[in-house]
This record gives structure tokens, sequence and C-alpha cells, in this order.
């Protein structure tokens, strides 16, 4: 059943909100398992629909998992014989499926892995994936939309530049590199913290790597590892979406369990444009009580840059911020179905290639709306929350896949949201 949001304009956000462990960490960790022969444990894993279609791949692939969403527990339990085949249908549903490239090429010595397809945000290739496993000995090719690699007689080290620092691939090399015989460096990484939690768990295993989190990784490989306990990161784009809340909704939010340290440009941002910053005990605090903060320009750019994921959130903001300013999308091509959603809802705001202009209004107008993603499905319930009268977000579902329970935190911060029947027909 298709569900919706029924957002009540003219909410201040009041009060604090818990973070757990990141999306985009726990699902690669989940990947990460299948590196060790035994029963690996994670924890502060966040109570998603993703988490589930994760588990169902590996399941596939011959594991035993264990998902406690309540309990935030996931133990996966790892064969020593693993299948190599991660099925289009759930990659398609899941992109970050792509992570268990890496470690099956390492332990299996073989994977095909259907090629993911365009997505709503823009194209996302895997040529740097493909290059980066070529490098360490495996044979890559695409036939019927598998990205098919083999290394029948194991990988070897190698040293690898990267293009670009891609997330996704500097994971899958390392998760690669770390099984193969001798060194190997990998310049241009990513420095994601994302990227830092996979080293300290592959660490955790009895991997030998150093320089995560800065630009050179450096891998010696080991003949085996063996299965862990590891704690997800705190997820930086949750904790950033909640401080983009306050500052929208001019409230007071203090995040419990959010990092300020790697949220540094957009909580610097915020800071510079009025809104009070501050580290807690728990986590830290946004607050823009009784002022109009200012409208600032954003560039979305790898970490420690600005994430491209909560660029539609300093859209939901601008459009209600004093004065004018820009928002540029470096990463992802099509990222900008937000601002047709925005101006639908009274928005002042432009276009022009991957640049966004917007002219703040002191206020916008309630209207039904349609999310196409995660982030400017919830970056819409930010923005009917200051909106005049109701706004009917559609969609719901790709709220639920980054937002476990995302109406009850609202609520608890004084909002006025529900969930009800959606009973248009989906937006094409
Ligand atoms: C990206 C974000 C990540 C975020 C995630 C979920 C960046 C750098 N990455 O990670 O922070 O958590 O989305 O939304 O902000 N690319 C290639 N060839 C490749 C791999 C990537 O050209 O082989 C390009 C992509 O098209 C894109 C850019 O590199 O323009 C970033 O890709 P990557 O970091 O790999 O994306 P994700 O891993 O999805």
């Amino acid at each position: 059943m298709r569900e919706r949001f029924r957002v009540v304009g003219g909410a201040h956000l009041v009060g604090e909100v818990a973070v757990v462990g990141a999306k985009n960490s726990a699902l690669k960790l989940m990947a990460v398992a299948l590196l060790a022969v035994g029963r690996t444990t994670l924890t502060n894993v966040p109570a998603i629909a993703d988490v589930t279609i994760m588990a169902e791949l590996l399941r596939r692939l011959g594991v035993g998992v264990d998902y406690d969403p309540a309990a935030g527990v996931v133990v996966l339990d790892v064969p020593e014989r693993i299948g190599h085949r991660a099925d289009y249908e759930l990659v398609r549903a899941l992109r970050a499926s792509i992570s268990v490239l890496g470690p099956l090429v390492a332990r299996v010595g073989e994977a095909d892995v259907a090629v993911p397809g365009g997505d709503a945000i823009g194209s996302r290739g895997l040529d740097l994936h493909a290059a980066g496993l070529e490098a360490l000995g495996a044979e890559v090719h695409v036939t019927h939309g598998y990205l098919v690699a083999t290394a029948p007689g194991g990988l070897h080290g190698a040293d690898i530049r990267l293009d670009f620092p891609s997330v996704g691939a500097t994971e899958n090399i390392l998760t690669a590199a770390v099984l193969a015989r001798g060194t190997t460096t990998i310049d241009n990484v990513a420095k994601e913290p994302e990227i830092i939690d996979i080293a300290e768990m592959l660490v955790s295993m009895g991997a030998r790597l150093e320089g995560a989190g800065t630009s050179r990784i450096t891998v010696h490989g080991v003949e085996a590892l063996t299965p862990t306990e590891h704690a997800v990161v705190s997820d930086r784009i949750a904790a950033g979406t909640w401080a983009f809340a306050a500052a929208t909704t001019r409230g007071d939010i203090e995040v419990v369990g959010g990092v300020a340290e790697h949220l540094r440009a957009p909580l610097g941002a915020l800071e510079e444009a009025g809104c009070h910053v501050e580290v807690t005990a728990r986590g830290f605090r946004v607050s823009a009580v009784d002022r109009r903060p200012r409208a600032f320009d954003v560039a979305t750019l790898p970490y420690p840059g600005f994430p491209t994921d909560l660029q539609p959130f300093a859209l939901s903001y601008n459009a209600v911020a004093d004065g004018s300013a820009m928002v540029t999308e470096n990463l992802f091509e099509a990222r900008f179905r937000t601002v047709q959603e925005l101006a639908r809802l009274g928005a002042d705001a432009q276009i022009d290639g991957h640049h966004v202009m917007t002219h703040g209004v002191p206020m916008l107008s309630g209207a039904p709306v349609e999310s196409s993603d995660i982030r400017s499905g919830a970056a819409l319930v930010i923005a009917g929350l200051v909106a005049e009268g109701d706004t009917l977000v559609s969609g719901v579902h790709h709220i639920d896949r980054g937002y476990p329970r995302f109406e009850q935190a609202l609520r608890a911060l004084g909002a006025d949201v529900t969930r009800e029947p959606d009973d248009e027909p989906p937006f094409e």
C-alpha cells in the first residue's frame, strides 16, 4: 500500500532526537563480513528496509543472517563455501549490493554482480571499481548485464591511483586487497567516515592496513581474516538532516549520538549563517530560535566537503532563509528533483545546469508533492513544516529507507506529521 505524510505547516522543532548507525556504512559492513568464515556481529544497525534486502542477498550467497531491527543487531554466519552471484533483482533494489564485489573476488576468486543501472540521482559508473580489481590481477568484463570478475589464482598487491575519490570504488578495492598477496597502495581514495569504519572493522578481523581517513591507504595482504564484533559508525547524514531541520524551522534540536566532527562543512555553514551550533556531551545542538538565518552557497564535494546527501536539505533551507544563494551539485547529475517540488510549495528557485539559484521567501505554501529518493523526500517533509497549511508528501517508502519512524521523531519534536494511505496514482 502506498503511503504519504500529511505535514501541518508552522512548526518550530524543539527537543532531542537520537541517531544510530549509518545506513551507508551498515550495508557495506555486512558485505565485509563475507571475508571471514564464522559468526560476525554488527551492532548499532539502523532499522531500515535496506538491511533486509542486503540480508536476503547474503542469504542467497549461503550466509546465515539473523537481523533484530529493534535491538539493532545483525549476526552473520559465513560458511566456508559461499556463492558468488548478486542477482539483478536485488542489486536494482539496493545499489549498495555492489559492495559484495571486492569481498567475493577476494574470498571466492569470482564475483558475478549485476550492474545497477541508472537510479534516481544520476548515473554512477563502475569503471574505477573494475580498473582497481584488474590492477589486483582480476579479469573483469561485463556480460548480459553482469559485471564478472575472476581471479582463480588469487589477487596480488598493486599500486593503484583513483581518478576520483569514489566511495564505492575505494571500498571494493580495499576489501579485495586485504586478502591479496603482497602490498597494495591506493591513492586518491575517499576519506569518508564510512571508509574509516570499514577499515576499523577490517583491522579487527586481522587485516593489516594503514592510512584510512587520508588520501592514501596501504594494505599488506594476509592469508585469512577472522570474524569480529563491530558497532556501525554514527549516521552523519541523518545527523545533518536534523541540523537542517532545526535551522529551517527555526527550532532548537539536540542530536544525540551525532558527531559534529563528521559534519564540519555543513555545521560550519549553518553557524556562519546565524544559527547557534554547539557540541554537547551527547552529540551536538543546532538552534535558530527567534531569528531568520541567512541563505548560503553550497557546492557538494567528496568528504570533508559538503555531502551530496545533504544537498536537498540545503535547498529547503535556502528556500525560506534570508537572501539569495546558489547550490551546486558536483557529484551526481540529476539530483535536483527536489527543486520542482519545492517550486510547487512556492519556493523561488531556478535550475541552471548543475546550479540552483534560490531567493528566500518568508514562508512556503502547502501542496501535494512527490519524493523521488530518500533525501529529497525528507527534505520535502522539512519544507512542509515551514509551509502555510498542509503539505502531502507522497513516496514515503523512499523516506523509510533512510529514516526509521521519521514521523515519530518529528512528532516528538513538536511537529504535526501523520502517515496515511495514499490513493493518488503514482507520479511518473
Ligand atoms: C556517494 C557519495 C557518498 C554517499 C553515497 C550515497 C561522494 C563522493 N560519494 O557514494 O558520500 O554516501 O553516494 O548517496 O559524495 N564514479 C565513476 N566511476 C566509478 C565510481 C564512481 O565515475 O567507478 C563517479 C560517480 O558517477 C559519481 C562519483 O564518482 O559522480 C561519486 O561516486 P561514489 O563516491 O562511488 O558514489 P557512492 O559510492 O554511491
